[in-house]
């Protein structure tokens, strides 16, 4: 399907007709919109998708979504959200007429609201930075909205990414932060899971059940501290017994300055975060 058919399947220029218009409709969209019909928050009928590919559009289409060309997209929805790679925004900006009141929600890494406001001339927008286990719906979504965001847009993006996972509210101050460490932070874990791997194999182990082992050791912190009843340092604390195995390994990663450079690859993901934005002023 091209992107011209895609136009003579689109509805005229109905504003707002649709409370959801996505625009780009990648790995992230297709399952933010996954996780709203699956928990009923919308149905397929509500949303409506401007994708840029075949096997994008043939995606959005088996979902029984309505596809349509970019700038009808952006006029359609009482909620746009902009889910496109955020080098492409400066290009596409200028060819979107969004529908005046529309409430704009981007997921883009580096555009600040106010840059987004500027270019699309809309009153307000919301910043949401979700991760990649929106796939699975266990997603953190750090969400930024401005207290003159109206009630209902704001209640809106609120309920779309909490059918993906967990919603934190917060400053945009605090958006690079919250970047660094819930959406890198999944590339931090799967990097540590790894080097378990890999070492669990330098000691002797066969492959798969090196595999199997790291993954469970994830699986197992994970249900412990999301119970709310373990805090991370007291079973930390609790498998350490003084002069045991777990105290040895520590001591290894302590005298390798193991905390210390979270910390300071954290700083650099914010780092990088924040120079994205600048490089878009
Ligand atoms: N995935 C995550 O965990 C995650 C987390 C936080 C934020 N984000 C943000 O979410 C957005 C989408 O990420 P994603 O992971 O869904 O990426 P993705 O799967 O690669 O999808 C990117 C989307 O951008 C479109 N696109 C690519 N090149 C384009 C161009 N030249 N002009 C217009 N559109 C273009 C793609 O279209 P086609 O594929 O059809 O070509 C696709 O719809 C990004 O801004 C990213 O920063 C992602």
């Amino acid at each position: 399907m091209s992107n011209s058919h895609a136009h003579k399947q689109s509805p005229s220029n109905d504003a707002t007709q649709y409370k959801l218009a996505v625009l780009g409709f990648g790995k992230l969209a297709s399952a933010i919109v996954r996780g709203c019909i699956s928990t009923g928050f919308l149905k397929s009928s509500d949303i409506v998708v401007w994708a840029r590919s075949d096997a994008r559009m043939a995606q959005a289409h088996a979902l029984g979504l309505k596809i349509v060309d970019m700038n009808t997209c952006a006029r359609s929805g009482g909620a746009l959200l902009l889910s496109i790679k955020p080098q492409y925004f400066s290009e596409l900006a200028p060819q979107l007429s969004v529908a005046p009141g529309t409430n704009v929600i981007s997921v883009m890494a580096g555009w600040t609201c106010e840059q987004i406001g500027a270019r699309l001339k809309a009153n307000h927008v919301i910043r949401a930075m979700p991760n990649v286990a929106a796939e699975v719906g266990a997603a953190v979504t750090a969400l930024s909205i401005s207290k003159d965001c109206p009630i209902g847009a704001r209640e809106f993006a609120v309920k779309l990414f909490a059918s993906v996972g967990r919603v934190e509210l917060l400053h945009e101050s605090h958006l690079d932060a919250a970047t660094a460490i819930s959406s890198s932070g999944i590339a931090y874990l799967c990097l540590f899971i790894e080097a378990l791997e890999r070492a669990a194999i330098q000691l002797g182990l066969p492959k798969d059940i090196a595999k199997n082992l790291s993954l469970d050791v994830l699986h197992g912190v994970a249900k412990s501290a999301s119970t709310g009843k373990v805090d991370v340092s007291a079973l930390r604390a609790s498998v350490t017994s003084p002069n045991g195995t777990t105290a040895a390994a520590l001591a290894v990663l302590d005298a390798g300055e193991f905390s210390q450079l979270i910390t300071r690859a954290a700083q650099a993901a914010k780092d990088r975060a924040a120079q994205l934005g600048q490089a878009n002023t």
